[in-house]
């Protein structure tokens, strides 16, 4: 994941934001096993994360790694308020921590977890204290108080400053992408 990142990201924020993080995780958390419970949304997993759609040798070893692990995820519906929140909502997502609170690799410092949408949904605006870099892993739409709509494209990163108000969407497709949040040793929500 360092190396797709390291390729796609451009801003000098999110360089430093990523150099942190992964310096961070060469020291490994605890290791917890869990049986994973998908939800409904689950089911558009093989549109959205596809290896065969994926042209990067980076994207499709994440791609494999992440289906590799995914039984053990936990999903969750996001909780909290819905600002913004597209029509269907509520049960076109779902959330997972791969590392971080609940996660797989527990720790406080590092949150790495993932998002799904399914197609013609918008994720309510949200904010929080962390920094936060997505992977996009298939097409879909990301913005923030700084920026307006963008598609980064598949293999392609969008940055959120902490605090900044953000939000994504799908279009005809589903949409996933990984998110990164540099915690600084706090607790962190999406
Ligand atoms: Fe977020």
């Amino acid at each position: 994941m360092q190396k797709a990142l390291s390729v796609s990201v451009l801003g000098q924020p999110a360089r430093k934001m990523l150099s942190k993080t992964f310096s961070a995780l060469r020291e490994v958390g605890v290791v917890v096993s869990r049986e994973g419970m998908q939800l409904p949304v689950c089911r558009h997993l093989s549109k959205a994360c596809n290896p065969s759609d994926l042209s990067s040798p980076d994207l499709v070893a994440i791609s494999l790694s992440f289906m590799a692990l995914e039984p053990s995820l936990i999903w969750r519906h996001r909780g909290g308020p819905i600002v913004g929140a597209s029509e269907g909502f509520q049960y076109g997502h779902a959330n997972a921590v791969i590392i971080g609170p609940e996660g797989l690799e527990e720790r406080s410092d590092v949150s790495i977890g993932v998002s799904l949408l399914a197609p013609n949904i918008r994720y309510p605006d949200h904010t929080h204290p962390p920094e936060e870099t997505y992977l996009v892993m298939s097409n879909g739409a990301f913005s923030n108080a700084s920026t307006p709509w963008i598609e980064p494209g598949i293999g392609g990163t969008f940055h959120n400053a902490p605090g900044v108000v953000h939000t994504m969407r799908s279009g005809d497709v589903p949409l996933m992408a990984f998110w990164v949040l540099w915690n600084g040793g706090k607790a962190t929500g999406l």
